[in-house]
């Protein structure tokens, strides 16, 4: 496989600085991977649009952290939406979702070289596709509950960067991705920032560990784990590559490192 480019943007800094401490030690091995751009949407097609001139033309995909009803009315989809054309494009970009509920962990795909409308032309910097990954129902309130920071922060967190990965189209060079959950959803920066890491970081991993391991990682980071899920196989991958099976039992991702489960060696070059 053909790791896709992850390209980070938040103009919220606090956000960027999070990405950069949680990957840093793991992506030294190679920065290309995943590019963390503080700023808005706007300066990082600029800078896309500069670094694709004289070199062959990428193309990108865009995650939209967006509402069950595809409206892109807030937030970094409000970005988008300036971007793409305003209320036509949104209502292009509806209809490509049937206009029809989606709900938090489905995931569409939208082709925007099927929009024929030439004053829209949404491909125009060499954009392909958006990822709409609803991340709430509607922004009426947070999806955030303090005494509930793993059901409503981490886990929810994970699952849109994992499904977001999972169903990455083919034929798109990078992806792009803004903090998920760290605007109208309210989730912590710190949660969702690690949250966000360890789905990448299992992606920058791939075929580095079995697909049953990384199984067994993801349970114990969103706090289920059970043993019967446990195979001995796994127990000896975890000695091979160096997983500490007591951190790994008792790990908490609200307070343990991402490093304590995941070593930062562990990471495709
Ligand atoms: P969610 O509902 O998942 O919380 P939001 O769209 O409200 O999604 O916020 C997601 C992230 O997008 C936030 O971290 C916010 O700082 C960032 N963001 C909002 N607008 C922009 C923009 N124009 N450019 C870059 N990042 C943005
Ligand atoms: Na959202
Ligand atoms: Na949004």
């Amino acid at each position: 496989m053909k790791p896709l480019r992850i390209i980070l943007c938040d103009m919220n800094k606090t956000v960027t600085q999070l990405w950069t401490d949680f990957i840093q030690k793991a992506a030294t091995k190679n920065p290309n991977l995943v590019y963390i751009h503080h700023g808005d949407f706007e300066s990082l097609i600029k800078k896309l649009k500069n670094n694709n001139v004289n070199k062959n033309k990428r193309l990108y995909s865009v995650v939209s952290p967006g509402n069950s009803f595809g409206y892109l009315g807030g937030g970094f989809d409000l970005a988008l939406y300036n971007y793409f054309g305003g209320a036509p494009f949104e209502k292009w970009f509806r209809k490509q979702l049937e206009n029809e509920y989606k709900p938090v962990g489905s995931i569409t795909t939208v082709d925007l070289q099927k929009c024929k409308d030439k004053t829209l032309n949404p491909t125009r910097d060499g954009m392909n596709y958006i990822v709409h990954c609803p991340t709430m129902i509607t922004p009426n309130g947070p999806i955030f509950n303090p005494s509930e920071p793993m059901k409503t922060g981490v886990e929810p967190v994970f699952d849109a960067t994992w499904n977001s990965l999972r169903y990455a189209p083919e034929d798109t060079d990078a992806m792009i991705i803004s903090g998920l959950c760290t605007g109208y959803a309210a989730v912590p920066e710190s949660l969702s920032c690690k949250s966000m890491i360890f789905a990448i970081r299992l992606y920058l991993c791939d075929g580095l560990l079995s697909s049953e391991l990384k199984n067994i990682l993801i349970m114990h980071f969103l706090g289920y784990p059970y043993k019967a899920y446990f195979p001995e196989e796994c127990r000896d991958e975890c000695k091979r590559v160096g997983i500490d099976l007591e951190k790994l039992r008792t790990f908490n991702a609200l307070t343990d490192s991402i490093d304590s489960i995941l070593p930062p060696h562990l990471i495709i070059e």
